[in-house]
């Protein structure tokens, strides 16, 4: 089959399409024929590795060190048909239509990929395209998260941080079921998009400083995590709610320790195993109730043009590879 390798950490072209084995399901695995996957900011972040943060020792172990082990094949997310089911495979059939996360097991950027049927994969509705399920397993389950976590309501007002990306274009919309006046922030030309997506407020991060409107927000969704955090925490109301999901060592000891005399907080997200929500958002999705947009799709050979692109940061929502 043909699939993605991923041959060092470095420029977009490490990137490399081979003709490598097809996969075989294990007992309690499924084999998908991958119609669609994404290029997430998690997956640029780690072509290259070029972050610090907690994790990079244990993701260097466990990726390779001086360049990624085997034939590893990048795709955290991805929609497509089950093809074949293991012997012991009881959840799903030949002819399944799903999304799934893939994780660090990782595999999306292929045209087949294995995955246990007790992992994050969810059947979608008929009427929703394999490209639009794709980007549901990251961005919009960390939207959700993001905004069940900070539990808005009617009234309450919310700031998006990032809100013109892949994970923020999906807590904007979030952000508004729940009733709360949401203001969305990012750059000169993605306030538009926000708006379009059904911001109240939009604000320039080129030309503004959010954390000098003092005591604005009851809740801030920093799901970019490129705020300063302590004068990020001065744009909360009292009783306000900063939720980040960073994971330095720095991030982490703030969070422990703020909660000043107004009682403001911080707080981290991180992902969790919500299926159910992961099958709320498709039926959301299929709906029309949220909305997800495709900047552009690629197909699975111009790959690292994908990628170069995910750089530029023109991108509003999504990136979606069409795999079949
Ligand atoms: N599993 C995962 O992959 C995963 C899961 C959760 C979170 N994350 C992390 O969450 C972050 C966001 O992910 P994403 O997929 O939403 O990224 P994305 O699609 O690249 O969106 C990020 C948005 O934030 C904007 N931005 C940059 N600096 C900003 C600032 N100072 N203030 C306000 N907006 C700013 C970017 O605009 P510009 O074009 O100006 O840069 C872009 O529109 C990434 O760092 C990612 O690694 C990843």
């Amino acid at each position: 089959m043909r699939a993605i390798v991923w041959t060092a950490y470095g420029p977009p072209d490490v990137l490399q399409l081979r003709d490598v084995e097809q996969p075989v399901p294990g007992d309690d695995e499924l084999l998908i024929r991958v119609k669609a996957t994404t290029v997430t900011a998690g997956e640029v972040e780690l072509r290259s590795f070029r972050f610090f943060s907690v994790l990079t020792v244990p993701l260097r172990l466990f990726f390779g060190v001086f360049k990624p082990r085997g034939q590893r094949i990048p795709g955290q997310e991805l929609a497509g048909e089950v093809v074949a089911v293991g012997a012991h495979v009881t959840r799903f059939k030949v002819g399944d239509r799903i999304c799934a996360h893939a994780g660090l097991r990782f595999g999306g950027y292929a045209e087949y990929a294995t995955l246990p049927e007790r992992g994050m994969i969810v059947r979608i509705p008929d009427g929703l395209s394999y490209e639009e399920a794709a980007t549901l397993p990251t961005a919009g389950l960390y939207a959700r998260y993001f905004v069940q976590r900070g539990d808005p309501g009617p009234g309450q007002s919310v700031l998006v941080n990032g809100g013109g990306g892949s994970i923020g274009s999906f807590a904007i919309q979030l952000a508004k079921t729940t009733g709360a006046e949401v203001t969305a922030l990012d750059r000169t030309d993605k306030l538009e998009f926000m708006t379009s997506l059904g911001a109240d407020h939009v604000i320039d991060y080129t030309q503004e400083d959010f954390s000098q409107r003092a005591r604005s927000f009851d809740l801030i969704l920093d799901v970019v995590d490129k705020s300063w955090f302590r004068r990020a925490v001065c744009a909360l109301k009292p009783g306000g709610v900063y939720l980040h999901s960073n994971v330095s060592l720095l991030r982490f000891i703030q969070t422990k320790l703020t909660r000043d005399r107004n009682d403001r907080t911080a707080g981290f997200v991180t992902d969790g195993n919500d299926r159910e929500g992961l099958a709320d958002l498709a039926e959301m999705l299929s709906s029309g109730e949220l909305k997800c947009v495709i900047d552009r799709t690629y197909p699975l050979n111009e790959i690292a043009c994908a990628h170069e692109y995910a750089e530029t940061g023109d991108k509003r929502g999504h990136i979606v590879i069409a795999v079949a």
